[in-house]
């Protein structure tokens, strides 16, 4: 790999301390790191490199999945790390970051390359880009990368405006939209899944598919990001970004694509999404609020009693939908998604129902059976053939198609993804037609909500959500799989 410099705008952000800062010490032990890798953090505050040295080793102690054992490493590995004060809007401070890079940069022999990373208020991200641009930061002698992360924009006006601000001064190619989702580990063993597994070939080939059912249910409240998440909500949140990728990411799975090719497929797929108008909202989306209730024995507040939330707050905590597609393949199953804060446990998982085979039935009714692509609390996919009264794990017989030896450590979401960055690898990025697409999706929902013409639903935090969701797939003829 050639020499990296990782400019950092926001050096002294939440982000960076939790995920950024573990995730580069992490790629710095597997040697996955460039040779000539530097960082340069930038914020308002008045730091010293000193300061920031010992914040980014405070980081590690606190975050790092791996712990430091050799001080003489962690030695090396702050030695790349420097900071300057900087002025978001200030164009000389870019100048001063520029003429410091250049520097470092003329002692190299190698063609010098930058990834800007702006873990900042999406409302810097058009400011910085211009001023990157306006500086001279941006005519790199190798490549430049742009590495933002969520929300991109607000609805589909508002990304659309960011979008084209950004691309004043990064082309598309050279902007890494981070989901974090794509960076779980099971996500991404998803796209070669078929390779190693020739038993799900032929499962998808008969073409039984009966439905994809799509959860990400958090125990989480509002915690302190009440001014976000009260303009936010679910829909902004999580469905928007992470459950639709999801979506496009199991879609992909009887498609057999590269890796390369996958940005083109989720396109395709977010295209063939049935749209919905107004009037289908209230009949296929839920939008649901958390009331008081009690989750793991501890009795929790509900939604608008939360710190800094109004009380007549008529946001979206939680949110289910039943989506269609379009397909040679998908057309005519029921995707159903659903998202929620204040549920009664953390889970994040993908299930494909298959539809029974009467050769399974045994002496009772036909079985069901079951892909199970879990990312929380485990990771791993298994094969589950169930029993038709089955809804929990311990009385489905699962086989084990990926399961990470017990003890292994997995690498985090940041650091497949900061990896994927710095090789210039796109495949689990958001692309911008993927963001767009999804945006436009959700439009209708944005309105519909705005105008409250779909009945916001209460349910008791640590529940599985309002029963308007179980109803959801009910009607259709199903359930949602593993509920207690
Ligand atoms: C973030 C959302 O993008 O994802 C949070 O802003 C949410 O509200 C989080 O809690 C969930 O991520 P994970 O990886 O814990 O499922």
């Amino acid at each position: 790999m050639e020499p990296v410099t990782f400019v950092l705008f926001g050096a002294t952000g939440d982000l960076a301390k939790r995920k950024i800062y573990p995730a580069l010490y992490n790629l710095y032990i597997e040697q996955k790191l460039p040779p000539y890798f530097h960082v340069i953090g930038l914020g308002r505050r008045e730091w010293t490199d000193d300061i920031f040295k010992s914040n980014v080793e405070q980081s590690i102690a606190d975050f790092s999945r791996r712990k430091v054992k050799d001080p003489v490493l962690l030695k090396s590995f702050l030695n790349m790390f420097q900071y300057q004060t900087l002025d978001i809007g200030r164009q000389e401070d870019y100048e001063r970051l520029l003429e410091r890079i250049e520097k470092r940069e003329n002692g190299l022999s190698l063609t010098p390359n930058r990834m800007f990373y702006l873990s900042v208020g999406p409302e810097f991200f058009a400011p910085i880009a211009a001023n990157i641009k306006g500086s001279g930061l941006g005519s790199a002698a190798g490549w430049k990368r742009l590495l933002i992360e969520k929300p991109f924009g607000h609805d589909l006006a508002s990304a659309r405006e960011l979008n084209q601000q950004l691309s004043e001064a990064f082309e598309e190619h050279e902007i890494f939209r981070i989901d974090h989702y794509l960076g779980k580990p099971t996500v991404q063993k998803l796209v070669d899944l078929h390779q190693q597994h020739p038993e799900l070939q032929a499962m998808w080939s008969e073409r039984e598919i009966a439905n994809v059912q799509i959860t990400a249910n958090e125990i989480v409240g509002v915690e302190d990001r009440a001014g976000y998440y009260d303009h936010s909500g679910a829909v902004r949140d999580m469905f928007q970004n992470h459950m639709l990728q999801l979506l496009m990411m199991v879609a992909i799975l009887p498609k057999k694509v590269t890796p390369e090719e996958v940005p083109l497929m989720k396109r395709a797929l977010m295209k063939s999404l049935v749209p919905l108008d107004l009037q289908q909202v209230g009949e296929r989306v839920i939008r649901g609020q958390y009331t008081a209730g009690s989750i793991q024995g501890k009795p929790v507040q509900g939604y608008t009693s939360e710190p800094n939330i109004a009380a007549e707050s008529l946001n979206d905590t939680f949110i289910a939908a039943k989506l269609l597609m379009e397909d040679d393949y998908w057309s005519g199953v029921p995707f159903y998604i659903r998202t929620g804060k204040r549920l009664k446990e953390k889970s994040t998982r993908i299930v494909v129902e298959f539809k029974p085979h009467a050769a399974d039935a045994g002496s009772g009714k036909p079985a069901p059976r079951l892909l199970v692509i879990e990312m929380s609390p485990q990771e791993g996919i298994s094969l589950q053939f169930s029993p038709d009264q089955a809804r929990h794990h311990e009385q489905l017989s699962p086989v084990q198609l990926d399961v990470h030896a017990s003890g292994q450590e997995l690498p985090e979401a940041y650091e497949n993804l900061l990896h994927d960055a710095l090789l210039g690898k796109p495949t689990f990025f958001a692309h911008w037609e993927e963001v767009e697409l999804a945006w436009q999706w959700v439009e209708p929902v944005l309105q519909a909500f705005e105008r409250n013409d779909v009945p916001l639903r209460t349910y008791a935090a640590g529940s599985y959500g309002p029963a308007e969701s179980d109803a959801l797939v009910a009607n259709d003829g199903y359930h949602w799989w593993f509920d207690a």
